[in-house]
């Protein structure tokens, strides 16, 4: 029996009472996601069943039942509590996918602060922005993390507490640094969950735009109420499914659906913390028995790229329902899955804005290699024209993907930077930014984003965070930061660059280039190509025209070039 029985019923009868009656939850009750996530799992009697699977590098491996994460995260909060963290104090998370993220995410929300989790890979610069924006009380990370928060330290006067989770004792800490592990402390069995409300702030994820800093997309505990039903009929999830979600916490896909979603449903799920490779991947599925797979199309694509014959060396017959999400799902890795796992992967399109899935293809609904699908119930999705921002009436006609926003999970604000927020609505519909047609039977088909916004390999780069950061480097005059085509990413990261006097253009600088914004942003924001020019095309009023550029890298027709400026 699929969860979801017919979709076209569901949108009928659709209410999302639904899943406050599933969750017990009446509105103006107290509602807390880490509570759910684990002590209501334990009061359903599956203390003992297996909540997390966890595998690293070196083959290490760690087990936590429901009960086990109950009580780590209980101790986790008391220790914040503790060191003074109050309800909405940001607490950020900085660490790898180890089990620690997992449980100090539950033990956040329990407190009643917001949990604030930041990508470990990275850069000092990256760190900064979001903290300073926040403005974090206590950060818990791990010691091979923590020099990035040292180097900044003396511009972050309202960060309290560094926590190094896994502190071996041989280095002297510094200023404002304890340790904390969960292997020394007796862990809690009782702890008082702050009473957080629908309307408790819980997460703060932070997402790239084409202009400005990156924006703190702020959630409430309510977004429980769509996370956890899409989890049911989306990803389909059974009482005893494994559940592999490979999406790094750092990012929405990562809490939404690998924490809430799987946990709030009492299912084992899995994590590995270990470099990507086919045959790390297709073990890990045969070792686990996973059954419930939810990735992502950069990840198939390389899958695909390493051939059919690794998988023939694995047992995947484990495998009942597979799903994807972050960028546009070719329709040939669908092909292709189709005949290698004799099922397709059910594209899913959503937001770190709006904290759930939004389109998507269903259990039990025929799938279109190469559509996202159509909006989950309750979700009223349409597209409207760029201009006008009128619905569109006609199939196969690209518009504007647009949303009637009022579903629970939807993004409450943009952490001070309500303006940034209000700009999103247009004639009361929310515009998450992206282009889509739909065909005469509902079905979405993406099209592309409606901004300079670089979509590489499921992580969005803002152009301007990286040309910000190529401007502190000593040889750089300008740049211009647009996407480029890639087999297996989509899109990467390119850098037109003038030069300062007295630098030369040649192959070294360009690693050494590269090698500055990896360090300083992130490797995703790394520039996979840069290229000298003499000088970038720009507006008659100085604006660098990042569109000609792009355009010529895609093959793409180049527009209205009326308000270039002459030569
Ligand atoms: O452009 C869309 C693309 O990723 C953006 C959202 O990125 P982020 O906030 O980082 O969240 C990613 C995970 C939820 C969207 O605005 N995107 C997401 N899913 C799809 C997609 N593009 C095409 N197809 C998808 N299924």
């Amino acid at each position: 029996m699929i969860n979801i029985g017919s979709y076209e019923e569901r949108v009928k009868n659709f209410d999302w009472s639904i899943a406050e009656k599933e969750l017990d939850y009446t509105q103006g009750d107290v509602i807390n996601i880490g509570w759910y996530c684990s002590d209501r799992i334990c009061q359903q009697g599956k203390g003992d069943k297996l909540a997390l699977i966890w595998e690293n590098a070196m083959g290490v491996e760690k087990r936590y039942t429901f009960d086990e994460v109950r009580r780590a995260s209980n101790t986790i909060g008391a220790h914040l509590r503790e060191i003074g963290v109050e309800a909405e104090d940001r607490v950020c998370l900085f660490m790898d996918k180890i089990p620690e993220l997992y449980l100090g995410f539950v033990g956040i929300l329990k407190t009643g602060a917001i949990a604030q989790p930041l990508f470990s890979a990275f850069g000092d610069e990256s760190l900064h922005v979001r903290l300073d924006n926040a403005k974090t009380k206590v950060i818990m990370t791990q010691r091979k993390h923590v020099g990035k928060v040292r180097k900044i330290l003396e511009k972050m006067p309202y960060l309290e507490h560094i926590i190094i989770v896994d502190h071996d004792g041989k280095k002297p800490l510094k200023e404002r640094e304890s340790v904390f592990s969960l292997n020394d402390r007796e862990w809690i069995d009782d702890f008082d969950i702050h009473p957080t409300k629908a309307e408790s702030p819980s997460v703060l994820h932070y997402t790239s735009g084409t202009t400005g800093q990156p924006k703190g997309v702020k959630h409430v505990h309510y977004s429980l109420i769509s996370q956890y039903l899409t989890t049911k009929w989306v990803l389909d999830l059974q009482e005893d499914d494994i559940y592999w979600c490979t999406a790094d916490p750092g990012w929405v896909t990562g809490t939404s659906y690998g924490i809430i979603g799987p946990w709030s449903l009492g299912i084992t799920q899995c994590v590995l913390d270990k470099g990507f490779s086919a045959e790390n991947w297709y073990s890990f599925i045969e070792k686990n028995r996973v059954s419930m797979w939810y990735s992502a199309p950069t990840a198939i694509r390389s899958l695909m790229k390493a051939g059919d014959e690794v998988i023939k060396k694995y047992d995947m017959s484990c495998l009942r329902h597979m799903a994807s999400v972050g960028e546009p799902l070719n329709s040939e890795a669908v092909i292709w899955a189709e005949k290698v796992f004799n099922m397709p992967f059910y594209d899913t399109y959503w937001q770190t804005e709006t904290g759930s899935m939004m389109i998507c293809n269903y259990p039990g609904m025929k799938v279109k290699p190469g559509s996202m699908g159509k909006p989950f119930p309750g979700i009223t999705g349409t597209v409207v024209d760029i201009e006008t921002f009128e619905e569109i009436n006609e199939p196969g006609k690209v518009g504007l993907i647009a949303f009637k926003p009022d579903w629970p999970a939807m993004m409450r604000t943009y952490w001070d930077n309500e303006e940034t927020y209000q700009s999103k609505f247009v004639k009361g519909w929310y515009l998450p930014g992206d282009r889509s047609s739909i065909d005469k039977e509902g079905y979405f088909w993406f099209t592309g984003r409606d901004d300079d916004v670089i979509n590489t390999g499921g992580h969005l780069v803002s152009p301007f965070e990286v040309e910000s950061a190529l401007l502190e480097h000593e040889a750089v005059a300008e740049s211009a930061v647009v996407s480029k085509p890639d087999d297996v990413n989509m899109e990467v990261v390119k850098a037109f660059i003038t030069l300062k006097p007295g630098f030369e253009a040649n192959a070294d600088l360009e690693l050494k280039i590269m090698n500055f914004i990896r360090k300083k942003l992130s490797p995703l924001a790394m520039p996979q190509d840069v290229e000298y020019v003499e000088k970038l095309p720009k507006t008659r009023s100085g604006k660098i025209m990042r569109r000609l550029l792009k355009a010529q890298e895609w093959g793409e027709e180049i527009g209205d070039t009326s308000t270039l400026e002459d030569d």
